[in-house]
């Protein structure tokens, strides 16, 4: 389990304890935190799990996989900190990780 800090598009920061194997997506979905639509379910086809990961997070997950990073590449906004929050999987080796959430409605 790990402590995610999503830094909400409103300003605000909402502190989510989200189970190894569960997504960052999962942890936010289900909290109903504003921000991440997820419209396809985690399926890595939508692209509205958009959130900004900082470069001292990006590499305790695995590197983005060439489909999303495609999706990433057409998205407004997007920088080298995106990730697709539905693709960032929370393992035992994670304490606390921060994520800023890009606003997707
Ligand atoms: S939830 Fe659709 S791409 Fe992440």
């Amino acid at each position: 389990m790990a402590k995610v800090v999503y830094h909400l598009p409103d300003g605000t920061t909402s502190e989510v304890d989200v189970d190894a194997g569960q997504s960052i997506m999962s942890g936010s979905v289900n909290n109903n935190l504003p921000g991440i639509v997820a419209e396809c379910g985690g399926s890595c086809a939508c692209a509205t799990c958009h959130v900004f990961l900082s470069d001292e997070y990006r590499e305790l997950f695995a590197e983005p996989t060439d489909e999303e990073a495609e999706l990433i590449e057409y998205l407004d906004g997007a920088t080298d900190e995106s990730r697709l929050s539905c693709q960032l999987i929370v393992s035992d080796t994670l304490d606390e990780i921060h994520v800023r959430v890009a606003d997707s409605r």
